[in-house]
């Protein structure tokens, strides 16, 4: 699969075994980073990587921040980089937010492959070219958009996973093809044990079609102008979600459940019909770890949504899914319609505990 960018075009490929990526790691002596935990779980894979040419990455967020990037470009600069240097990064969407920043600063810009390793990486941040670094405090703060030169997507990879870190990255797969229309939403529900048991043909397909909706929009508004407000979709209240619970509930996972209410304030406006709620309920419901309904707080919520970065007027902008799947920017959801998705969330989530 080709992604098509203005700074460049990238390649995104799917390989069945790691011998693809174990010889991206070997050929042609790349600076290599990798997500310490991975380098732990999987050796075999940088066997062929010289300790003086790979850096490990504790992946957190604390580390997701200048400094790290700044790291990595000393560490590449000691050994002699030169601007045809290449960089091959291993891990998930904080080893790639880093590395993506290095590889864009180090001589205006370096050869960069990227190794998801995490589902949510590999469903969705590895392309679109965003690279973000928290600053200050601040999530995300910083950016670049820098997109790898190619990226290995391998499976297999996500065997390993925490079921937290698994369950998020489903929470993006799930959104993607609830996003995706009636058939990929049909597609889905007959798929979705197949998706929890790891069944490999399942994840592949979902990665794709996951990438290729993203793909649709991003290169439409590859620098974030106008159509890919959309891709933001259950992100209003997850993003929230998120802030709100200090990261107890995991990104995908709080947009898992900011699809339950932004279903919740569709169905209110009239617009969504109970059933397509419940439908997409029900899936949610199968990825769902069992959180405490009390991490949701109306005035926690309500104060993260006034302080996200992309809430830039009076009103608050969120984007709202009717029942023929066509999705709708809104600028004047009210703070009542707030408190009603954080009822749905908090009745759902205590649904999910009960069962
Ligand atoms: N740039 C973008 O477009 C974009 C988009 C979405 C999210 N993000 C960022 O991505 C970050 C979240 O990334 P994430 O959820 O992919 O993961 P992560 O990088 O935060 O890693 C999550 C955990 O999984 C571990 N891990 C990674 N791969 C593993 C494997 N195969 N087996 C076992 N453990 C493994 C890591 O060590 C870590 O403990 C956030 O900082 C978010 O802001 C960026
Ligand atoms: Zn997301």
């Amino acid at each position: 699969m080709i992604v098509h960018a203005s700074i460049k075009d990238y390649e995104v490929r799917f390989e069945d075994s790691f011998e693809n990526v174990a010889a991206a790691l070997a050929e042609g002596a790349p600076f290599v980073v990798a997500d310490r935990r991975v380098h732990a779980l999987y050796p075999h894979l940088f066997e062929a990587v010289a300790s003086d040419r790979l850096f490990l990455l504790d992946a957190v967020e604390e580390k997701k921040v200048v400094d790290s990037a700044l790291d990595i470009c000393r560490a590449m600069a000691a050994m002699g980089a030169k601007r045809n240097a290449r960089l091959v990064s291993v891990g998930g969407g904080i080893t790639q937010d880093v590395t993506g920043f290095a590889a864009n600063i180090l001589y205006r810009g370096i050869a960069w492959t990227f190794v998801p390793t995490t589902l949510l990486a590999a469903c969705d941040s590895c392309i679109g070219g965003k690279t973000s670094l928290n600053f200050e405090g601040y999530k995300n703060l910083l950016g670049t958009f820098y997109p790898p030169d190619r990226i290995l997507i391998a499976p297999s990879f996500f065997e390993t996973l925490s079921e937290a870190d698994l369950a998020s990255g489903l929470g993006e797969v799930v959104k993607f093809n609830v996003m995706g229309g009636s058939d990929a939403l049909s597609e889905l529900e007959a798929s979705i044990d197949g998706l929890l048991a790891l069944d490999p043909e399942t994840v592949n397909r979902f990665v794709r079609r996951s990438l290729e909706f993203k793909r649709g929009i991003i290169e439409e508004d590859e620098f974030d102008g106008g159509r890919r407000v959309l891709l933001n979709f259950a992100h209003t209240f997850g993003h929230a979600f998120e802030a709100s619970s200090s990261y107890a509930i995991p990104h995908g996972s709080a947009v898992a459940l900011g699809m339950v209410a932004a279903d919740a304030v569709s169905g209110s406006r009239d617009i969504m019909s109970e059933a397509l709620a419940e439908r997409v309920g029900a899936l949610v419901r199968r990825i769902m770890p069992a959180f405490d309904s009390r991490l949701i707080d109306d005035a926690a919520v309500l104060s993260a949504i006034r302080g996200d970065k992309k809430q830039t007027g009076d009103g608050i902008t969120a984007v709202l899914l009717d029942d023929a799947f066509d999705l709708h920017i809104v600028h004047d959801m009210t703070e009542s319609e707030v408190a009603l998705g954080c009822d749905a969330v908090r009745a759902f989530l205590d649904k999910v505990r009960a069962a």
